[in-house]
């Protein structure tokens, strides 16, 4: 049984097989999925995925990448949209300083607005940020996210920063690059956590791991990451399912 956190099977990616994708998955052993909205138009996608597919819920927010036309009215919508019972969390929300785009006091006044919407809520946070740890952990304790609980999901910082996300109750999110080559830092940071404060992921069509590095990731590649993840740990495969699963609905609820 495992957990997929993150999957985006909403991209155009999918467009041609979206069903013998998720087919494929669950053949694979994934049997709960997070379906993360990236856009407005992502959010109202992954509720409807949610409502499609057996195992699935939604995460509804908006990235940082299309922060810079958001409104009011945006969020009034993400509130409505909240209502449904498959939405299960906020995001993805964030932070990105990789791009010079949109500018960064845009982004830190979404995040910190959607943090304050996922409070009001009751819903856990799903982080995205890249290049962006210190702001991130600012908003997140100034913001009181630690309330909700989240994941910072696609973790691409080193051990010191992922233990204080991880002091304040956050969970990582481990997913491809861990079976990367040159995914040392990573490979880093699960070894020094504790498996109670992992989450898998693929961030699926992106990131597949290795041995299908540079195709279309797909939740069906999963066990790669498991099973890297187990040997770091010393851990079987089935033990590593078990224990992320387990996180996994902890922060989700189901
Ligand atoms: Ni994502």
């Amino acid at each position: 049984m495992i957990y997929e956190t993150h999957t985006h099977f909403d991209d155009k990616a999918f467009d041609d097989d979206r069903d013998e994708a998720i087919k494929r998955a669950m053949e694979a052993g994934v049997c709960r999925f997070v379906n993360v909205g990236a856009s407005m138009e992502g959010s109202y996608a992954s509720v409807e995925l949610a409502h499609k597919y057996p195992g699935f819920s939604a995460a509804i927010g908006v990235h940082p990448e299309y922060t810079s036309k958001l409104s009011e009215e945006d969020m009034k919508a993400v509130k409505k949209l909240s209502e449904d019972d498959a939405v299960t969390a906020i995001g993805e929300i964030g932070l990105d300083y990789y791009w010079d785009e949109p500018d960064r006091a845009v982004q830190k006044e979404w995040f910190a607005r959607q943090i304050a919407l996922a409070r009001e809520l009751k819903l856990p946070i799903i982080v995205h940020s890249r290049d962006a740890a210190k702001d991130t952990l600012d908003i997140i304790k100034s913001e009181k996210a630690a309330d909700v609980g989240g994941v910072i999901h696609c973790f691409s910082y080193g051990i010191e920063i992922a233990q204080q996300f991880a002091d304040m109750g956050f969970f990582i999110g481990i997913g491809g690059v861990v079976t990367f080559k040159n995914g040392r830092k990573l490979k880093e940071v699960a070894k020094a956590l504790p498996i109670e404060s992992i989450l898998t992921e693929t961030d699926s069509p992106y990131l597949a791991p290795v041995p299908k590095r540079g195709k279309r990731n797909s939740s069906e590649y999963l066990p790669y990451i498991i099973e890297e993840i187990a040997t770091i740990k010393g851990l079987t495969t089935e033990e590593t399912e078990r224990i992320t699963f387990e996180n996994a609905v902890r922060l989700f609820g189901k």
